[in-house]
C-alpha cells in the first residue's frame, strides 16, 4: 500500500472511555473530516519517551461523525508506550495525522459475509457491519473477548445488528470454534478478520482446512500481540560492524532506524513483507508477530518482520539479502543494499 505522505493537523475534540483499558479518540482534521473506505486507518505521530513514532490506528465507523474522525485506543501497560501517549492527551490537543488510507477494504458480490473480531480489532470491522447493514447484505459479526465487560461498543452493535451479533466471550463460551463457523459459511462466502495475531493464525488454519479459497479470507492486524512478553535484545550486524539494542519499548524497525540503519518498510503493522530481514543466528526464539510469512516459514525463522516480530532471548544476528563488493567500507557496503542501509 502506498502512503500519502501528506502529514495535516488535528485536534483532539473529546475522550470517552468504552472499557477500563480501551478509550475512544474524537479527532477534528483542520482540512475537515472527509469520508473514506471501510477498513481504513489513520497514522498518528507521537513523541514516546522523546522519540517520535508513528503508530496506525483504524477508523470507527463507516462515515465520520459530527464532522470528526473516531479511533480507540487499547492501553497496554507493556507495550512500546504508543496507546500510553495517546492515552495522556487531553481534549484541546494539536496532532499531526495523515489522511485516512484503507487496505482492508470490504469487497462487493460475495454471497455471505463473515466478520470477525477479536478485541481492538472490533474497530476497523464495525464500520463493515454498518456498511453491509446498509447494504442489507447477508453477514454476521462474530466478536471474541476475554469478557463482555472488556469489549468496546457492545452495547451499539447489538442495537444495530440484533441476531446478526453473535458474542463469544471467553469467560462464558471458551474460544470460538472457528471449523464450525466457517463450515456454515455459503460456498462463495468471504471472511474479514481483525484481531491478535494468534486469531489471524487460528482462522488461516481453519480457513484452509475447510478448503476455501484464500483470496476470500481478507484480515488485518495491528501488529503488536505476540507470544512472550517484550523484553531488550541486542540486532548484530556483522557485514555493517553494528550492534543495536532494541528497547522493550522499541520495534526492532524503530531501533535501527534511530541508529541511523534504513529498512525499508510500508504498513509497519507486520502485513506488507517489505522490512523482513535475513536471520543468521537467534540467541534465543524469534517471537513471530507478522501475517506476511505461512506458520512453516515461521517456524524456519529465515527471516523476520522487523517492524512487529522480536526476540525472546539475548539477541539476532541478520544479514540484509546482498552480496557485493568485499572492498567496500562497512558503511558504503550498507548504502547499496535493498532492504538496508546505513
Ligand atoms: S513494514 Fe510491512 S511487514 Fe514490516
Amino acid at each position: 500500500m502506498q502512503h500519502d505522505d501528506s502529514w495535516i493537523g488535528a485536534t483532539l475534540r473529546a475522550t470517552r472511555d468504552l472499557t477500563p483499558g480501551i478509550r475512544e479518540f474524537t479527532l477534528v482534521p483542520d482540512e475537515g473530516a472527509l469520508a473514506y473506505p471501510t477498513g481504513a486507518h489513520l497514522r498518528i505521530r507521537l513523541d514516546v519517551a522523546g522519540r517520535m513514532t508513528v503508530r496506525h490506528y483504524s477508523l470507527v465507523g463507516a462515515a465520520p461523525r459530527d464532522g470528526a474522525w473516531r479511533i480507540a485506543v487499547q492501553r497496554e501497560d507493556a507495550g512500546r508506550g504508543g496507546s500510553r501517549a495517546m492515552w495522556a492527551l487531553q481534549p484541546g490537543a494539536r496532532l499531526t495525522i495523515s489522511r485516512p488510507a484503507s487496505h482492508f477494504e470490504l469487497a462487493a458480490g460475495a454471497t455471505e459475509v463473515l466478520l470477525l473480531a477479536g478485541g481492538i480489532g472490533i474497530t476497523p470491522i464495525l464500520g463493515m457491519a454498518e456498511a453491509l447493514s446498509r447494504r442489507a447484505a447477508r453477514f454476521r459479526l462474530l466478536y471474541a473477548g476475554r469478557t463482555r465487560a472488556a469489549m468496546a461498543y457492545l452495547p451499539e452493535l447489538a442495537a444495530m445488528l440484533g441476531d446478526a451479533l453473535v458474542v463469544c466471550a471467553e469467560d462464558e463460551a471458551g474460544r470460538p470454534d472457528l471449523d464450525a463457523i466457517f463450515a456454515a459459511l455459503t460456498p462463495g462466502g468471504e471472511a474479514y478478520v481483525c484481531g491478535p495475531i494468534g486469531l489471524l493464525g487460528a482462522a488461516r488454519r481453519a480457513w484452509t482446512a475447510a478448503g476455501r479459497p484464500p483470496a476470500s479470507l481478507v484480515f488485518e492486524t495491528f501488529g503488536s500481540s505476540g507470544n512472550a512478553t517484550p523484553r531488550d535484545f541486542t540486532v548484530r550486524i556483522p557485514r555493517l560492524g553494528r550492534e543495536v539494542l532494541v528497547p522493550a519499548d522499541s520495534s526492532m524497525l524503530d531501533a535501527l532506524e534511530a541508529a541511523g540503519i534504513g529498512v525499508l518498510s510500508d504498513c509497519r503493522r507486520g502485513e506488507c513483507g517489505l522490512c523482513a530481514l535475513e536471520v543468521l543466528a537467534v540467541e534465543g526464539s524469534i517471537d513471530h508477530r507478522d501475517v506476511f510469512f505461512s506458520d512453516r516459514q515461521h517456524a524456519e525463522g529465515r527471516r523476520i518482520c522487523a517492524c512487529v516480530s522480536r526476540v525472546a532471548g539475548a539477541g539476532i544476528t541478520i544479514d540484509p539479502p546482498w552480496r557485493g563488493d568485499a572492498s567496500l567500507t562497512p558503511g558504503q557496503e550498507g548504502q547499496r543494499q535493498p532492504g538496508l542501509t546505513g
